[in-house]
């Protein structure tokens, strides 16, 4: 086998790329080749994810806004192509740099398009969100569970659902042409370790898990955006990874199928998990003045269990404990 990952240093990049090299082990024929340029996702976090097996890895560290040969010839004769890389960040960041994440996005997607065209993988897998809903289905953390085809008529909230829209409806011509087979998965707010956790630009958990570090040997105050009765369906990283190995082999042009459980947690249940294990005298003080994104949103994620067999499996409770122990380590 021989497998490209785009965004391989990232959170799902560097789960996804440990599990890869170890069921094509290098030793057996196979190649994974992983291109990243490091804007977000750190070496660090995909060597220490890979830890032997890092040297096993074929990494290209590539802008991936500019096509050039130097990565795009990586793909010739590749079984499959999982396509990562992208910018994506927290409300704050993403409300202020639409028009920069609306373009870069769009450019990164054209130029991978553009390097399928020439090379042909046998698969191509790409990633979408569920930001790409429209916002009036997401009003309330009493909306019914998304279904796919709820995706239109579009109306994202932010320059970042349009973007990564648009890339799920250019992989939809790959698959209506013949180009490749084509997976295209629609994913809930994911986390985990391998994240960015930085002030200016990490998303909604690792953000909430730092503060909630900090307050817990400081003031014993955890800031919240907003109200904090918004919600998410958050997903951990470790079943994201179990949804592409499925699509590894099933789930293609098929439409988007979405990845996340149908349960909205709100941000005050989601700090309260996280101040139960860090310290239950730390108290919520709400900042009415902070973007909240959606309201609420869930995942009717039949599509992926009638297709790809997929169900979550990780709680909240563990997944917010391992992402705390690795960021007190880190
Ligand atoms: N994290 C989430 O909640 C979430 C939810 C839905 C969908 N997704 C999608 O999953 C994919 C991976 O997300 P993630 O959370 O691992 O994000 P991430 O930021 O950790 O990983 C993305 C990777 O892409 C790399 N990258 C960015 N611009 C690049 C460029 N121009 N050239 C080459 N590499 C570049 C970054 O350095 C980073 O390592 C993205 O496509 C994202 O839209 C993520």
């Amino acid at each position: 086998m021989k497998i490209v990952i785009t965004g391989c240093a990232g959170m799902i990049g560097s789960y996804l790329t440990s599990e890869l090299l170890r069921i094509y082990p290098n030793n057996e024929g196979n190649k994974i080749i992983g291109i990243d340029n490091l804007s977000r996702g750190k070496l660090s976090h995909l060597k220490e994810s890979c830890g032997d097996r890092y040297g096993d890895l074929v990494f290209i560290n590539s802008d991936l806004t500019i096509f050039s040969m130097d990565w795009a010839k990586h793909l010739h004769e590749c079984d499959i192509l999982i396509h990562l890389a992208d910018v994506v960040a927290g409300i704050g960041y993403v409300s202020r740099n639409e028009s920069y994440i609306f373009r870069t996005n769009l450019l990164i997607n054209s130029n991978v398009t553009k390097a399928i065209f020439e090379s042909k993988p046998t698969r191509y897998i790409y990633v979408g969100t569920a930001c790409s809903f429209p916002r009036d289905k997401q009003l309330s953390t009493e909306s019914k569970p998304l279904v796919e085809e709820d995706q239109f008529p579009a109306y994202p909230e932010t320059g970042y659902g349009w973007s990564k829209l648009m890339g799920e409806v250019e992989s939809a011509f790959l698959s209506k042409e013949k180009i490749t087979d084509t997976v295209v998965l629609s994913l809930h707010n994911v986390y985990g370790r391998y994240c960015d956790y930085s002030k200016e630009t990490s998303q909604v958990i690792p953000s909430l898990c730092t503060k909630g570090i900090a307050s817990a040997s400081g003031n014993k105050i955890l800031e919240i955006w907003g109200d904090g009765n918004q919600g998410r369906a958050f997903i951990h990283a470790q079943d994201v990874i179990s949804a592409i190995k499925k699509s590894l082999n099933k789930g293609e042009n098929c439409g988007v199928i979405q990845i996340g459980p149908n349960r909205c947690t709100t941000i005050n249940e989601l700090a309260k998990i996280i101040v139960d294990y860090l310290d239950k005298n730390i108290i919520l003080k709400h900042d009415l003045t902070k973007p909240v994104g959606d309201i609420g949103r869930s995942a009717n994620y039949q599509k992926a269990k009638k297709i790809l067999d997929w169900e979550p499996k990780v709680t909240l409770e563990y997944g917010l404990k391992d992402l705390i122990q690795w960021l007190v380590k880190n």
